[in-house]
């Protein structure tokens, strides 16, 4: 199953995942990350790396998340690919000790 970017990547954008995808799958707009569902190949190597634990495995996946499924397909689709790791937002710090991490 694949692997889906929630809502905790907003106002963050660490970028580590991209770093450790063998595929390119990641998508960005200014906010946050999406996953493209069909280029996934499922490693799992992004989930450990990201610092405010904002990817599950879709079987993972709370059911308050559920809705990031369809948005990630969707958003991907639209986006450019990210492949290369970038700065984090200005603001990815703060955020990150609001989610406790
Ligand atoms: Fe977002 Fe985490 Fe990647 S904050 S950009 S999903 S490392």
């Amino acid at each position: 199953m694949p692997h889906i970017v929630t809502d905790n990547c907003q106002r963050c954008r660490f970028t580590e995942c991209v770093d450790h995808c063998p595929v390119e799958c990641f998508h960005a707009d200014d906010e946050q990350l999406y996953i493209d569902p069909d280029v996934c190949v499922d490693c799992g190597a992004c989930i450990p790396v990201c610092p405010v634990q904002a990817i599950y495995d879709v079987v993972d996946m709370p059911d308050d998340k559920e809705r990031w499924v369809t948005i990630n397909k969707a958003r991907s689709s639209a986006l450019p690919i990210i492949s290369t790791k970038q700065d984090p937002l200005p603001t990815a710090e703060a955020r990150r000790a609001e989610l406790g991490f």
